[in-house]
């Protein structure tokens, strides 16, 4: 199929393009690069040997998308493109409502004029808020989100239900991230966040690499084992494959589909710490520090939707995902920006 990936200068888009190509797709990029850098995507060429055709357009831009489908003739959209610091989603509620929310919409007007009517979008475990039960399965209620990022997943998510809903000739699916880390094994991708980390696994291989002191581990209080946040961490691989197996699901007519991708094992901070340095024999100082603001105890999926219905799941374990989160820190200190 012909893919339109939007965001696919980024983190999870530019791991799922080299899965893409090498499941057999042709895939074009938008990305108004406001969080990523055109050099992912060389390195995804030198990795894939396939040219990457890519446009640099804002999904708001109406007259761009429209030359997009004009020139391509797409068949499907898997739509990365978006905000996603959750702090700072506090303190600019417009610009995530204007771009996220702004942005699909445009997205999906130009999507149907052009005749196509096929979408992945990247949602977020975030929709759960504080999660109704442990395992999240895709049943469990959504709950309320503590910030504007959150609420622009959750809403988007209705928005689509209601376009499909509305017309059956879409097909849409709705994928619920849980956290994804790790990187390509090639080292040559990866995650490259601007200024300080928000998230664990970039904050500790910035620790490790010797650009911060210590990581701080937000809580020790919390109703876990050890007291520490815990998560389904996700290696980005194996998360950019469960896109190429929605893709199947698209191209059987399946309407809407809501699946969770994530392990379905939960690790606390204090785990991923020791998985790190075992995986990696580099020591990461860190030191407990008050909790963060809207943060829960638990949060980790049921995956069995996804595998009985897709036959997907995920290969890679929580060393792996340490392993490779290092080799592509180590090998780029400064992430594309070297
Ligand atoms: P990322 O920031 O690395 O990638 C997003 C890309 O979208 C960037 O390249 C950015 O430049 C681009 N973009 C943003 N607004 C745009 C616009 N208006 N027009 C064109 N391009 C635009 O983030 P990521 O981690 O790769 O996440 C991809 C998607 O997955 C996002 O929608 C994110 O909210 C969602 N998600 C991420 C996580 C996570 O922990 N990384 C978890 C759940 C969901
Ligand atoms: N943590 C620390 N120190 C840090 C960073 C994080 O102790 O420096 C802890 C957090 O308190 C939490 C755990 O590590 O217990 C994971 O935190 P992250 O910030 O890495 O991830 P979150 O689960 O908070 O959120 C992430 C994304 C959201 C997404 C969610 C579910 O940031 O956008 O996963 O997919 F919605």
């Amino acid at each position: 199929m012909n893919i339109l990936v939007t965001g696919g200068a980024g983190y999870i888009g530019s791991h799922t393009i080299i899965e893409l190509a090498a499941a057999g797709h042709d895939v074009t990029v938008v990305d108004n690069l406001c969080n990523s850098c055109e050099k992912s995507l060389e390195r995804v060429e030198g990795i894939t040997g396939k040219k990457v055709p890519f446009y640099k357009v804002d999904i708001r831009d109406r007259a761009g998308l429209d030359k997009v489908f004009e020139e391509n003739k797409i068949d499907c959209c898997i739509h990365f493109a978006g905000l996603k610091a959750v702090g700072e989603s506090v303190s600019k509620p417009y610009e995530y409502y204007e771009n996220n929310i702004g942005g699909t919409l445009v997205l999906i007007d130009a999507m149907r004029s052009h005749g196509c009517k096929n979408i992945i979008f990247s949602s977020s475990a975030t929709v759960y808020g504080n999660p109704a039960q442990i395992p999240i399965t895709e049943e469990c209620p959504k709950g309320q989100c503590t910030n504007p990022y959150g609420q622009t997943k959750s809403m988007l998510e209705e928005i689509l239900k209601d376009i499909q809903k509305a017309d059956p000739e879409w097909n849409v699916v709705l994928l619920r991230y849980f956290n994804p880390i790790g990187a390509h094994k090639s080292g040559l991708i990866g995650e490259d966040p601007n200024g300080i980390p928000n998230n664990l696994m970039p904050y500790i291989t910035q620790v490790a690499v010797g650009k911060r002191e210590e990581l701080g581990v937000f809580g020790n209080d919390y109703n876990t084992p050890d007291g520490t946040g815990v998560r389904d961490y996700i290696h980005v691989v194996d998360l950019a494959n469960g896109h190429v197996r929605a893709l199947e699901a698209i191209s059987r007519s399946c309407g809407l589909k809501i699946y969770n991708l994530g392990t379905g094992h939960g690790y606390s901070v204090l785990d991923v710490v020791n998985a790190f340095e075992k995986a990696n024999g580099v020591k990461i100082p860190y030191s407990i520090k008050p909790r963060r603001p809207g943060d829960i105890d638990s949060c980790y999926s049921d995956p069995e939707k996804a595998f009985k219905e897709l036959g997907w799941k995920a290969k890679y374990g929580i060393e792996d995902m340490c392993r490779d989160s290092w080799n592509w820190q180590k090998n780029n200190p400064d992430g594309y920006r070297d």
